[in-house]
């Protein structure tokens, strides 16, 4: 914070005085706080200029195309960590030392089962129930399960709800999937890593070992610390508002699955293959990209275009280079992959594009690594929910931690000015 002042001229008001913080790193704030005890308040619909709150968590330069988690580049820790320790950090803000990891690491396993009764609930779903719907249901029904850890404002029980949610999160995306192919639902195997397991859960039986390949564990992995966390976005935002009313961790994050799941948002990586789908052939994209810049056409390029990033998104870029290795390693060679390459270099040398500083973001790779492994389109949204579970959580138990007050955002009304009332027998 500094000595840093703003001052707001209104006609016909007296000047105010708004102080300006200071970040450790980005843009000056501009505090508005003390706006509405002088009568006035400000307007901007979708948050474009306005942060909600204090965090120490992710740092974001979309102009760079930097992502920091806890001041780590999420380069170096797609490359040299692993998603545990990634989780490691964001709730506790460091590295942990090698005794620290690995007692997380046994912690989490410790949590990986769901209660028996659990499964009952997928016996309500149809089977061609969409897993996120399933998903909404089955997590927000955790909070009916977990009644000893529901106290909000007792540390150990935030810490036991994180361990919980991390751990059964693969468990139930698993038996999400598995649910709708008719299968067993499988129980996790804790001697197994963590994507390592996820992937048993997804594809193994109970009746064969699953043999599961170092490669696609090591890119499931990789998929999980690119989806992490990403600070204030819709979902991240939905579970703080949800959480800023006092309801349960459970109950928040729920509300922050079910935020994720639109198009715009995690659903993106879905509507990137539904899309390549559509496209069907380089011939084609031409005809999509002038879709895609008419204004009377809602078609928009799926993957593409931030409200942060103006730049590369550094998880896509990570993403592209796991997606190569990926395929390269598993000898498949995806036409979807070749149509996604023509349709990101096409994207990027027009002019629209360019001019909008719309770039690849990192849902535009990582469906096609998810189909490489063998995942359905139908999962990707769950997969991004499981990863993203961790920053949902970081940044609720930092809210819940710190003092904070009820998110309740005002509005500038444009409706009716008070009128009587008319009975329904004089009304014309
Ligand atoms: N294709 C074509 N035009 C686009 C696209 C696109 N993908 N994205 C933005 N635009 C245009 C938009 O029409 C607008 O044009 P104009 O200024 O003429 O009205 C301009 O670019 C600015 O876009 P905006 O919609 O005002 O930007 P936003 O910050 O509100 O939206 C976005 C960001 C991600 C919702 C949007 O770019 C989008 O819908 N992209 C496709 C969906 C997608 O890939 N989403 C995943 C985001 S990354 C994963 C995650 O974090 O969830």
């Amino acid at each position: 914070m500094t000595e840093k002042k703003a001052i707001l001229k209104v006609e016909g008001r007296e000047d105010l005085e708004l102080p300006i913080h200071t970040p450790t790193l980005g843009q000056d704030v501009i505090d508005v706080s003390s706006l509405t005890a002088n009568g006035i308040f400000t307007f901007d619909p979708g948050f474009t200029s306005t942060a909600s709150c204090e965090s120490k968590i992710t740092y974001i330069d979309g102009e760079k195309g930097q992502l920091l988690h806890r001041g780590y580049s999420i380069e170096e820790l797609a490359s040299k960590s692993d998603y545990l320790e990634v989780c490691y950090l964001l709730l506790n803000g460091e590295l942990p030392s090698a005794e620290q990891k690995a007692e997380f690491v046994s912690t989490v396993k410790n949590h990986t089962m769901v209660h028996e009764q659990i499964r009952n609930f997928f016996n309500g779903f149809r089977r061609d129930a969409h897993p996120m719907a399933i998903m909404c249901g089955v997590v927000g029904a955790l909070s009916a399960f977990y009644h000893d850890s529901l106290d909000i404002n007792d540390s150990t029980h935030r810490d036991v709800t994180a361990f919980r949610l991390i751990a059964k999160m693969p468990t139930i995306a698993a038996m999400c999937y598995k649910y709708g192919l008719g299968q067993p639902l499988m129980y996790p195997r804790n001697d197994l890593g963590y994507a390592e397991n996820f992937l048993h859960m997804m594809f193994g039986n109970p009746c064969e070992d699953s043999e599961i390949s170092p490669t696609l564990a090591r890119a499931m992995d990789r998929i999980f610390i690119l989806h992490a966390d990403h600070e204030q976005n819709a979902s991240t935002s939905t579970v703080r508002l949800a959480g800023s009313s006092g309801a349960n961790p459970f109950a928040c994050i729920a509300a922050g699955i079910s935020a994720l799941w639109g198009p715009a948002h995690g659903g993106a990586n879905e509507a990137v293959l539904k899309m390549l789908e559509e496209i069907g052939d380089v011939s084609q994209i031409e005809t999509f990209i002038a879709k895609a810049k008419d204004k009377n056409d809602p078609f928009k390029l799926m993957g593409f275009g931030h409200r942060v990033y103006k730049n590369y998104d550094p998880r896509a870029t990570v993403m592209r280079e796991s997606c190569h290795e990926v395929l390269a390693e598993l000898g498949v060679n995806d036409p979807q992959l070749e149509l996604a390459m023509k349709l990101e270099e096409i994207a990027l040398n027009d002019p629209y594009f360019k001019e909008k500083k719309l770039f690849p973001n990192v849902d535009f790779y990582s469906g096609i690594i998810l189909k490489a492994i063998g995942i359905p389109t139908s999962m990707f949204t769950v997969i991004f929910a499981l990863s993203r579970t961790v920053g949902w959580i970081a940044h609720w138990n930092e809210m819940i931690s710190n003092p904070y007050k009820i998110g309740r955002p005002r509005q500038l009304y444009t409706g009716e000015t008070e009128r009587s009332f008319v009975p329904v027998n004089e009304r014309k």
